[in-house]
């Protein structure tokens, strides 16, 4: 018999890429999705994978949907990749997102403890939780502090989880993981805005890149690497929680350079503040400007990651770099964007 496994946010980036991987390893894959809502199946249908995936149509904030589910079908491992996990509209949806990100997850852990105790449950935790670091680089000890209402509420999820291991025994485990990306990364997200255009620049589009704050920094690593450290954290013999990341950072102002670079154009910042811009080297036009409304009210300047514990104990590694990462959104974003 094939191992079970559930996952939230299938239709999402690290949904895709879990599927798939999970599907290689001989797993049948059950999919949640939200129902009334126009679902964003292109990831899987690009994976080669639609045909492959059980999808299910429940919300997870509806306490009975979930649990009339989980009664019925039962799975050897759970992986909670849903959320609200743009940190941009937590400020404005502050309430749907502690809804989807923490309410919902305690409505699964409930459901879970009553129906299923012995499933392997896999929570989505994050570096935004680390906020205003109190350390760097940031490990399983750094106190977190988080900034945002989605910082806030995958840190209550992430208590919630620790609260039912330790109460009840049951295997769950939170990895904490630091930016990733891909090719499947959603717009909203500043390296997608970023190599989408730049590939549109490319193709001859006159657009300008319009960005907030250029200067924080992240630890960013590739999407399709860090499901594996999901997959092997529910595979230790006792459940923990574990930072996942690159230990490398570089600043959003790096990051557009790096794609500029890509198409051979070079970037030289002038200017200050709100009137920096980023002027092409060979024909002085401004290809990247600053735009108020895309800075947060409270913002995380600096991630990185300590990952030594990744290694030793999940002995996994990114196999891909931060220019790897580049060169791989920028080959697809240069087909996509034409
Ligand atoms: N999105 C966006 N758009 N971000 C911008 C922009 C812009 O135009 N200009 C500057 N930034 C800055 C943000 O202020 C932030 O400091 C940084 O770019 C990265 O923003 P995002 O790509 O939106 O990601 P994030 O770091 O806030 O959150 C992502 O990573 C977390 C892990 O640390 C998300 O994937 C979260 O769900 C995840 O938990």
């Amino acid at each position: 018999m094939p191992k079970k496994a559930l996952i939230t946010g299938i239709t999402g980036q690290d949904g895709g890429y879990l599927s798939e991987f999970l599907l290689n390893e001989g797993y049948e894959v059950h999919g949640i999705i939200r129902r009334n809502s126009s679902q964003e199946f292109y990831r899987l249908n690009e994976l080669k994978i639609f045909n492959r995936v059980k999808l299910h149509e429940i919300e997870l904030t509806e306490k009975y949907q979930l649990e009339d589910f989980l009664k019925k079908n039962s799975f050897d491992e759970i992986y909670n990749l849903a959320a609200q996990s743009f940190v941009g509209t937590s400020f404005s949806s502050p309430f749907y997102s502690l809804d989807v990100n923490t309410y919902a997850v305690l409505n699964m852990l409930e459901c879970l403890r009553r129906y299923q105790p012995e499933a392997k449950f896999y929570q989505a935790s994050t570096s935004e939780m680390f906020g205003k670091v109190q350390e760097t680089p940031q490990n399983e000890r750094t106190p977190f502090y988080p900034r945002s209402p989605y910082g806030v509420s995958k840190l209550a999820s992430h208590w919630l989880c620790i609260n039912y291991r330790e109460s009840y025994d049951m295997f769950i485990s939170s990895g904490i993981l630091f930016n990733h990306e891909s090719p499947y990364r959603g717009y909203e997200f500043v390296t997608k805005k970023i190599s989408s255009t730049v590939a549109r620049i490319k193709h001859g589009s006159s657009e300008k890149i319009l960005l907030g704050n250029l200067n924080a920094s992240r630890d960013w690593g590739y999407a399709g690497d860090y499901v594996k450290a999901m997959y092997l954290l529910l595979q230790k013999e006792k459940p923990t929680d574990i930072v996942i990341g690159t230990g490398k950072t570089i600043s959003i102002r790096e990051f557009v350079e790096k794609c500029f670079s890509f198409i051979d154009i070079n970037i030289i910042w002038e200017g200050n503040g709100l009137d920096e811009r980023g002027i092409c080297s060979k024909t002085n036009k401004s290809l990247v400007e600053i735009s108020k409304q895309f800075f947060r009210p409270a913002e995380v300047e600096l991630l990185v990651a300590d990952p030594r514990r990744a290694k030793s104990e999940l002995n996994w590694e990114p196999k891909v770099n931060i220019d790897g990462l580049v060169s791989m959104m920028m080959e697809y974003d240069l087909r996509k964007e034409l």
